[in-house]
């Protein structure tokens, strides 16, 4: 479908966007990843400063290229991803946690390369949980921010992939979340992207399918719609 025209309707808006997927060390060369590519929270960073917002993009190792327009924090780990988000959040008007952060590092990164030993078949790492960014942001006093969360899922059932979305937006404090059906190879390295847009009453707000861009526009109508909607 073709995008709408947005014009600037965020144009003096603070918007700070978390892209890609953190990286948990084990060694110094070794790391525990996923496979966000960093592809929609780039284009939400993108379209946003195209309609005028100031832009903050926390990018946790992007697998695409860093839009132009943004300010651009390069960020590895789940607790660097923390530090930055919660120092950027502090002066937003909308936070968007589009990352895909690690739930647990290894319990400790060793400083020499980790050797195999002979005769030894299996190898158990122990891990420990991350910070959970997004609670914590929501949990914190937020006042004049938007809160928009992601939930990454690969629940095949809609009506049960929207419950998960609940779920996640309530126990996160999240104003907004947005779903999104995920697989082995659908939704994070792929150019098209189909979200749910799930609002503070648990209702479906919006649905947006396409290009990540369009999907990006999608999500920022929602944004800007609420924006707005708090200037009265
Ligand atoms: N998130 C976060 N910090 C974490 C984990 C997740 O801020 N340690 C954020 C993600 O950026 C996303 C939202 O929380 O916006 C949901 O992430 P997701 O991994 O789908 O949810 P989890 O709460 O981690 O639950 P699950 O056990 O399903 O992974
Ligand atoms: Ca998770």
């Amino acid at each position: 479908s073709e995008p709408r025209p947005h014009g600037r309707d965020l144009a003096g808006r603070r918007i700070v966007v978390s892209a890609g997927g953190t990286r948990e060390p084990l060694d110094p060369v070794r790391f525990l990843g996923n496979r966000s590519s960093g592809k929609q929270g780039v284009a939400i960073a993108e379209a946003a400063a195209a309609r005028g917002a100031d832009v903050t993009l926390v990018a946790a190792n992007l697998e695409v290229g860093e839009p132009g327009g943004c300010r651009v924090r390069a960020v590895s780990t789940a607790l660097e991803l923390r530090e930055a988000m919660v120092e950027a959040a502090a002066a937003a008007d909308v936070v968007v946690m589009a990352a895909a952060v690690a739930d647990f590092r290894p319990a400790s990164v060793s400083e020499a390369k980790i050797k195999k030993v002979d005769g030894e078949e299996r190898m158990t790492l122990e891990l420990v949980r991350n910070p959970d960014i997004l609670a914590e942001l929501g949990a914190a006093p937020h006042d004049g921010t938007l809160l928009v969360g992601f939930a990454a899922e690969t629940e095949p059932d809609s009506e049960r992939l929207l419950e998960l979305g609940r779920g996640k937006r309530r126990a996160k404090g999240a104003d907004l979340l947005v779903v999104n059906h995920v697989g082995w190879s659908k939704g994070f390295a792929a150019d098209e992207n189909a979200v749910s847009i799930i609002g503070p009453s648990d209702e479906v707000l919006a649905e947006a399918s396409g290009s990540k861009m369009s999907v990006a526009h999608g999500i920022l109508d929602v944004v800007a719609a609420r924006l707005a909607r708090g200037d009265d």
